[in-house]
């Protein structure tokens, strides 16, 4: 198996969101729409379409992961702070535990600096996050808009210090909750 990550082309966008929809399929705590969200954001202001990538498999050339990152802001009563949302991310149940949705994530968060942005946040497993970087969003003020373990809610600066001034609560864009 040998895996590439390329941007996600207009042409994907129909396969991309089944890969999304079976990733998701077996998952206890997914509303199993997380490819409509997709859909929505890709359709959006909110829409990087540099930061939306997919996995393939040389082999038989098929997609078999994808991840998105699009923008959020950062607001308390002083500012807002534009920062990115790493959601979701999908590796299809035959292809898990290959390392392909840390490629997808390690890509995503080297393009994300590489076009100038300085920090993701993101809302996941604990234990799978922090190996990127990713810390408790807490631990510089940050919060969610809606009850979330601590734990779970996390971002990581793509740069140093980018968080330091950022406490504030995230504002999701609309289509977050369509
Ligand atoms: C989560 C997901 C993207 C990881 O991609 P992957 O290619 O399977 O992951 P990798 O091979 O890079 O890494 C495997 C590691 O992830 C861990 N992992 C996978 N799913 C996990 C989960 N639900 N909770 C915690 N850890 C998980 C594995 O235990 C493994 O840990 P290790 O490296 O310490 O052994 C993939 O499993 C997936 O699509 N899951 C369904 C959708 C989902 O839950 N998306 C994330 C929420 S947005």
């Amino acid at each position: 198996m040998s895996i590439t990550i390329r941007k996600e082309l207009l042409d994907d966008y129909k396969l991309t969101e089944r890969i999304i929809k079976n990733a998701f399929a077996n998952l206890e705590f997914s509303d199993k729409k997380e490819h409509e969200l997709v859909a929505r954001i890709r359709k959006s202001d909110v829409f990087i379409p540099e930061l939306s990538l997919v996995a393939t498999d040389k082999d038989n050339n098929e997609i078999v992961g994808h991840i998105l990152l699009s923008k959020i802001k950062i607001i308390n009563d002083n500012q807002s702070v534009e920062s990115l949302a790493l959601a979701p991310v999908s590796v299809l149940p035959n292809y898990q535990n290959k390392g392909i949705g840390e490629q997808l994530i390690l890509e995503a968060l080297q393009k994300a600096k590489e076009f100038g942005y300085h920090s993701v946040v993101v809302l996941g497993h604990p234990q799978y996050y922090p190996k990127f970087g990713f810390k408790k969003a807490s631990l510089w003020g940050i919060t969610a808009p809606f009850e979330v373990p601590d734990e779970a809610f996390m971002a990581l600066e793509l740069r140093q210090g980018t968080l330091d001034n950022a406490s504030g609560v995230v504002e999701y864009p609309s289509v977050f909750f369509d």
